[in-house]
């Protein structure tokens, strides 16, 4: 598939910006940038050079990803959340008033909310009853006009990952981007799609730093995809969208990764054990499967539940108006202390 084809027609006539970085990158009398070269005003962190602008090209961020999945670094490219590259997509993808994404649901919400503000027609279509991809229904809605079909695996909020060879059939299918967002993949055995996206060049794997490795904070994700489309995606990004800061604490974290493969087998444990002790209450209809660090539960009075456990201090997200979800909670998968107050809590109210 030619994914220039798909891409809007300014977008593949923009011409960049070019930053100073761009241009010239390395020591010297930097006297390109209209930066201090006085100093920074923060000055805690030795080394960071805050008073320069960042590499634009991601090279320290790419290298480190390429290494840890063996992926090229051609095919990586970094947003500020993956968020930020959800946006990206749709932008370079969607002529506003005339494309459309399609979006199986019951699914992550920023999909859409993405689209409409951008101005994007959304088509919701429903997953199956075991949340799986409905052909019947995508085809129906899938039209020459539908840029994106937005996936989630393991999906948010029911927590299932979706069947590889139905995401494979999607990209052989439709001549379309097929994004597939795996935000929670680090908490399931297998499952990741990292090997197809060499196969599929319309696929793009969305990846975050937010879950398993416990850096919500700094905002960061990145998308693995054909090298093709990371160019469009480095020609329409903010010059420097990912901070200094944010590398510096991804550069540590990495020094430290063995952290966050005991996190994931903690979170993995506690959802075990969690899913058990619910299943025991006659007041929960189901508590679903899950593969990501969440449990969604089916009950009859979500929102009585949902208001008696913040009476409690207990916050937990109602996603009961949510299509195919009518009851439901989903609820993330807290500390080992944590966990036993939400037991405690939850049974006095069931
Ligand atoms: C499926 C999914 N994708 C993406 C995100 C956002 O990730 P980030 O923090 O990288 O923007 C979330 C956040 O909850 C999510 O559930």
């Amino acid at each position: 598939m030619d994914i220039n084809k798909l891409v809007r027609k300014n977008i593949l006539e923009l011409k960049p910006y070019t930053s100073a970085r761009d241009i010239y990158e390395g020591d010297g009398i930097l006297l390109d940038a209209n930066e201090n070269s006085f100093g920074s005003t923060f000055t805690e962190i030795e080394g960071l050079k805050l008073n320069r602008y960042p590499d634009p090209h991601q090279n320290d961020l790419r290298e480190i990803v390429s290494n840890y999945l063996s992926v090229s670094k051609e095919n990586l490219f970094f947003g500020v959340g993956s968020d930020e590259i959800i946006d990206l997509l749709i932008r370079i993808f969607c002529e506003p008033g005339r494309d459309n994404v399609i979006i199986p649901e019951p699914t992550y919400g920023m999909y859409k909310v993405a689209c409409d503000i951008n101005n994007i027609e959304t088509k919701s279509v429903l997953l199956t009853d075991k949340f799986q991809i409905d052909f019947n229904e995508v085809d129906k809605a899938f039209n020459s006009n539908s840029k994106i079909i937005f996936l989630c695996s393991p999906n948010n909020p029911t927590g299932n990952l979706l069947n590889k060879v139905d995401v494979a059939r999607l990209c052989e299918k439709y001549n379309s981007i097929i994004v597939v967002d795996e935000a929670y993949i680090d908490f399931s055995i297998e499952g990741a799609l990292i090997d197809e996206f060499k196969e599929y060049n319309n696929l793009v794997i969305l990846r975050t730093f937010s879950k398993a490795w416990g850096l919500a904070g700094i905002r960061l994700g990145y998308c693995i995809a054909d090298s093709d489309l990371i160019k469009v995606l480095f020609k329409v990004k903010a010059p420097y969208n990912i901070s200094t800061l944010t590398r510096y604490v991804l550069t540590k974290a990495f020094v430290n990764s063995s952290v966050k493969d005991e996190y994931i087998q903690s979170i993995i444990a506690e959802r075990k054990r969690l899913k058990h002790q619910l299943e025991t209450l006659k007041g929960i209809e189901n508590v679903f499967d899950s593969d990501a660090n969440f449990l969604l539960i089916k009950c009859n009075n979500p929102i009585e539940v949902q208001n008696k456990l913040i009476d409690k201090g207990i916050i937990v997200r109602d996603r009961s108006n949510q299509p195919k979800l009518g009851g439901c909670l989903r609820i993330s998968i807290g500390s080992k202390a944590e966990n036993d107050l939400l037991w405690e809590a939850i049974k006095n109210i069931l």
